[in-house]
C-alpha cells in the first residue's frame, strides 16, 4: 500500500514506512486553500494549509511512502485518518514515482465545499493569515517554510508555495528590521 503526501506528510510523515520516493500526481495543483482548526490554527481562528485542486494540465510533486502490509491492522491508516480529519477524505490515485514506476496510492484531499474550506485569497491575504495563525501542531509559518524547504529538497517546482514563502519571509524580515530600529533608538 502507498500513501502520497503533498503537505505536512512530505516533511513530517510521523508513521512507519518501508520505502519512500518523490512522486507526482497528474491533474492536480497544491493550494493553501484549506482551513486548519486543529493543527495550525484553532477552531475560532483556523490556519491555512494545503489541499489539492483539480487542474487537468497540472502535475503536483510530493512524496510517496510504501507502507508495510500490516498498515491496516497496526493502526497506521486510522492514525492518518485522525490526523487528516478536518475535511480531508482518502482518494486513490495513480502515482508516478521519480524512478519511473507507476503505482496506485492513497492521498488525503480536502474537497472544495468541506466545512473548513477557505478557498482562494490574494497572496498578501494568505501570507498575513499564515503569519497570524498558530495551533496545537505549531505555527502556520513553520508549516509553510518546512513545506517549501522539503519541496526544494526533492527538486519540486511550485510557484504557489514559493511565492507565498517569499511574501511571508519579506514581512518577517521587515518586522525584524523594525524591531532592530526600535531597540537601537
Ligand atoms: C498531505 O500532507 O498529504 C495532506 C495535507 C497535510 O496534512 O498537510
Amino acid at each position: 500500500m502507498w500513501i502520497f503526501g503533498y503537505g505536512s506528510l512530505i516533511w513530517r510523515p510521523d508513521f512507519d514506512w518501508v520505502e519512500s520516493a518523490p512522486a507526482a500526481i497528474e491533474g492536480w495543483e497544491r493550494r493553501f486553500w484549506q482551513g486548519s482548526p486543529d493543527h495550525r490554527g484553532m477552531p475560532h481562528s483556523p490556519g491555512r494549509v494545503v489541499t489539492l485542486i483539480e487542474a487537468p494540465s497540472s502535475r503536483c510533486w510530493g512524496v510517496a511512502y510504501r507502507l508495510s502490509s500490516a498498515a491496516t491492522e497496526d493502526g497506521t491508516l486510522d492514525d492518518l485518518d485522525d490526523r487528516e480529519k478536518a475535511g480531508y477524505r482518502r482518494l486513490e490515485l495513480p502515482l508516478h514515482l521519480n524512478d519511473g514506476r507507476s503505482v496506485r496510492g492513497l492521498c488525503y484531499v480536502a474537497a472544495e465545499g468541506n466545512e473548513n474550506f477557505l478557498g482562494e485569497a490574494s497572496l498578501r491575504q494568505m501570507a498575513q493569515h499564515i503569519l497570524d495563525s498558530v495551533g496545537p501542531s505549531g505555527s502556520n509559518v513553520e508549516y509553510l517554510l518546512e513545506l517549501a524547504t522539503a519541496l526544494r529538497r526533492i527538486g519540486a517546482e511550485d510557484q504557489h508555495v514559493f511565492r507565498l514563502e517569499e511574501q511571508v519571509r519579506s514581512v518577517l524580515e521587515a518586522s525584524e528590521r523594525q524591531g532592530d530600529g526600535q531597540s537601537g533608538s
